[in-house]
């Protein structure tokens, strides 16, 4: 008995190292300001090498603060930034990845503003509030921010880009963001899982002195998009294990049914928290409103501008959304002047959450019955001929 359990243990290793295994890992460099001793904008690189393609990720505060994505099918494409031009009032065509003939996609997401109304019954209802209830929005653009080189943390690929306090009514809003070089789970809440295919960030409103009682706040943001744009996505999740009562996924993808390689991607948990503590009491439910196209200009100059320069409205397409953070009958803002909202920007699948290899496993063996084992067993060796003889292209 000791001894077939025993055996079950091997297996059930072999088969978690395998599954493991399959994930793809990234070489990753975080980089400030690559190319320029000017400290007066903050531009972040990140370079994720893989087998066969690179994914850049430009994060910048220049004008409106975004991130692009562009993904490279070359081990070695470099992004190259023209620092005269991209400080310049023309900044298109100052930023691309060359080989420009390596670039298979790119796409990018704008922080344009951030709405605050008076939710006078706490109904938290965003998009019902009479216009005479918001406060003029606040316009990330006009944000000053702060040098962000000391943030960057080389060894854990992170870095934060945070606002001036003096611009922003003594609080800051700040972005900070992780790359990562391996699949893996968060350690802090949402707890969102990640493949190496992407990066987070986590928005953060702290300190900010809300303007009237029964504040609440909601951030719009814009996407470029090929022709075609992007459409929402919510997955639910039976998997609640590391968000408790949280339930809902949501993504944005591009809705480009005939292009294999549109494949850029933003996930997010339907939730935000009130405090720092990120636990159950502090929840903030988040709701999202449809996408609207917006007409082609970029707004107020950004690396979005710098990067696609005129294309927008023949090649690509940008289009607004909004989330909004709370729910009726609960916690304003002001309980601790406190919200961070996490989200994923990738390239490829989004990552599912599903219970995890090891808590199946570990399940199994407790259980004991050979007959998972067996049921396990064969989709592995199914999965595994699929992958197989996929590789083999057909003789005509
Ligand atoms: C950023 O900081 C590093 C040292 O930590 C320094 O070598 C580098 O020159 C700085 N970059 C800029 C643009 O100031
Ligand atoms: C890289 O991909 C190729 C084909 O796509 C494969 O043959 C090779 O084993 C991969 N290398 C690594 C290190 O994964
Ligand atoms: C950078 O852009 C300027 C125009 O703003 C141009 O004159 C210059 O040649 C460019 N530099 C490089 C290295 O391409
Ligand atoms: C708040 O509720 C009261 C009573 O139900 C109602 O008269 C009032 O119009 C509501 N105010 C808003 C802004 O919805
Ligand atoms: C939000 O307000 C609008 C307009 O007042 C109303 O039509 C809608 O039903 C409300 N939504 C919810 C969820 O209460
Ligand atoms: C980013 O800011 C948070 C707090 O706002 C801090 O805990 C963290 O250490 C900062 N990260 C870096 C890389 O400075
Ligand atoms: C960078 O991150 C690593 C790993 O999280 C940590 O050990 C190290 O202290 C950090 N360095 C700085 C300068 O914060
Ligand atoms: C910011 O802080 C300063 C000093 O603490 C204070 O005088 C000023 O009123 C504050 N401004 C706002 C908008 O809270
Ligand atoms: C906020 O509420 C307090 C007490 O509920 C009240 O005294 C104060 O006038 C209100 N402030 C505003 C701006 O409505
Ligand atoms: C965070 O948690 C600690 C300990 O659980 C608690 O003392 C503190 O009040 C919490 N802070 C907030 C802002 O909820
Ligand atoms: C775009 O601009 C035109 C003219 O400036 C205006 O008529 C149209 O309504 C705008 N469309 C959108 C979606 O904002
Ligand atoms: C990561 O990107 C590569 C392309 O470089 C793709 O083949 C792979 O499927 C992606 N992984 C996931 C989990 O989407």
């Amino acid at each position: 008995m000791a001894s077939d359990r025993g055996w079950r243990l091997l297996l059930f290793g072999l088969l978690c190292v395998g599954a493991l295994g399959q994930e793809q890992s990234r070489e990753v460099w975080l980089q400030y300001n690559p190319g320029t001793l000017d400290t007066s904008v903050n531009v972040l690189h990140a370079r994720a090498v893989g087998n066969g393609s690179t994914i850049h990720y430009v994060w910048s505060t220049l004008g409106t603060p975004a991130v692009l994505l562009i993904y490279s099918e070359s081990e070695t494409s470099q992004l190259r930034v023209n620092w005269s031009k991209l400080l310049s009032p023309e900044p298109q065509g100052a930023l691309s990845v060359e080989p420009a003939a390596s670039v298979r996609y790119a796409t990018a997401i704008l922080f344009t503003r951030i709405f605050e109304y008076q939710d006078v019954n706490n109904t938290a209802n965003f998009s019902g509030t009479d216009e005479k209830y918001f406060y003029p929005p606040y316009d990330l653009s006009r944000l000053r921010w702060e040098n962000a080189n000391a943030s960057v943390n080389a060894t854990s690929l992170s870095a934060n880009l945070t606002s001036d306090p003096s611009s922003f009514q003594n609080g800051s809003v700040s972005f900070r963001i992780s790359a990562y070089s391996t699949a893996g789970r968060d350690t802090s809440s949402p707890r969102l899982r990640h493949t190496a295919n992407c990066t987070k960030l986590e928005f953060l409103l702290a300190g900010i002195r809300p303007r009237g009682n029964n504040s609440r706040f909601a951030l719009e943001m814009a996407t470029v998009e090929q022709e075609g744009g992007k459409k929402m996505q919510s997955v639910r999740s039976i998997d609640d294990e590391y968000t408790p009562s949280v339930f809902e996924m949501m993504q944005l993808v591009p809705d480009a049914p005939n292009s294999s390689l549109a494949r850029g991607f933003l996930q997010w948990k339907s939730v935000a928290y009130g405090s720092p503590n990120g636990t159950r009491a502090d929840i903030l439910p988040c709701q999202l409103y449809p996408l609207r196209p917006v007409n082609a200009t970029f707004p107020a100059g950004s690396i979005a501008h710098a990067y696609f320069g005129d294309a927008l409205g023949d090649a690509y397409n940008l289009e607004a959304f909004n989330i909004s953070f709370g729910i009726a009958d609960g916690d304003f803002y002001d309980k601790n002047q406190f919200l961070s909202w996490s989200a994923l920007i990738g390239y490829g699948d989004p990552p599912r959450d599903s219970f995890s290899i090891l808590v199946i496993c570990i399940m199994a063996v407790a259980l004991g019955t050979p007959l998972l084992l067996l049921i396990i067993g064969a989709i592995v060796v199914t999965a595994m001929r699929h992958k197989v003889y996929s590789n083999y292209e057909p003789i005509n």
